[in-house]
């Protein structure tokens, strides 16, 4: 039997490059699971296709997670489509750069309002709905411990997001459920792409001189919602090839 047989999980942003390698990565291991999308259509159903191809059971789910009658619909359609979810990875993120003198009130606005009130009602959602011994893993990013120049907003929301979660953490220990973190350094997406950090500067701060690969941050989450991750909860797991 695999590991996660019987399981529902809940990726957001599984349209993206670290979340469809997610999404691809927990149906190897037997959930089902719920590919979920801001825009990108295509790419969502892309992976549902993969996953299907390989004998897995997914469905694409579209959400605003800015907007929070958007997150509930997110969590009802998943109820009504496969039942209650086991496991919700929110990994949705978005950064917008630039040094705080030249921030305007919209890019505050977009990072927040997905990185952190997305993350909180997401999170809000799966306290209220999740099963008993069910897993919660918030995606924030080695940034937080290891902040650069321009990157204000996006560090700020995603320290909000580890902090709230271990919050969590200590809400719902009863139920079994574990809430985690899992923090990725540099890794090879479009997100990256468009950071407009050099890829070799950014290697280079990993000892093993190479950006990480979705892959790798997709094994790291599929160790934190399995079983044997049952008595590690309110943590945050630094996946960045030693860069912090
Ligand atoms: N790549 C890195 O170097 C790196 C490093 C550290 C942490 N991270 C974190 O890892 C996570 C995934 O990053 P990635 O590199 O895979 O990014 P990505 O390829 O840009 O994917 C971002 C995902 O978020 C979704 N999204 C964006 N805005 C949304 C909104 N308002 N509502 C709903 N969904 C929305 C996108 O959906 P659509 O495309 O369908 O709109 C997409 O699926 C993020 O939380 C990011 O902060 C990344």
């Amino acid at each position: 039997m695999k590991s996660l047989e019987g399981k529902i999980a809940i990726i957001t942003g599984g349209s993206g490059g670290i979340g469809s390698t997610i999404c691809e990565r927990l149906a190897q291991d037997g959930a089902k699971v719920v590919v979920h999308y801001g825009g990108h259509q295509d790419a969502a159903d892309h992976v549902v296709t993969t996953i299907k191809d390989k004998g897995g059971e997914a469905v694409p789910i579209q959400a605003n997670l800015s907007k929070v009658e958007d997150v509930v619909s997110l969590f009802d359609q998943t109820q009504q489509h496969f039942g209650t979810p086991d496991i919700v990875v929110n990994n949705a993120g978005t950064g917008v750069g630039g040094p705080i003198a030249e921030t305007e009130e919209d890019a505050f606005d977009k990072v927040f309002g997905l990185n952190r009130k997305g993350t909180f009602f997401s999170m809000r959602e799966a306290a209220r709905r999740l099963n008993k011994n069910g897993r919660i893993v918030n995606i924030s990013s080695g940034l937080v411990v290891r902040p650069k120049a321009g990157f204000s907003l996006y560090v700020g929301s995603k320290a909000a997001v580890e902090l709230m979660g271990k919050v969590l953490a200590m809400e719902l220990g009863e139920r079994g459920i574990t809430v985690n973190t899992v923090s990725p350094g540099p890794t090879e997406t479009e997100m990256f792409a468009h950071s407009g950090d050099d890829p070799t500067a950014a290697a280079a701060q990993s000892p093993f001189n190479r950006l990480g690969k979705p892959e790798d941050i997709a094994d790291v989450i599929a160790f934190v919602v399995s079983d044997q991750c049952r008595w590690i909860t309110g943590h945050t797991f630094q996946a960045g090839g030693g860069y912090v």
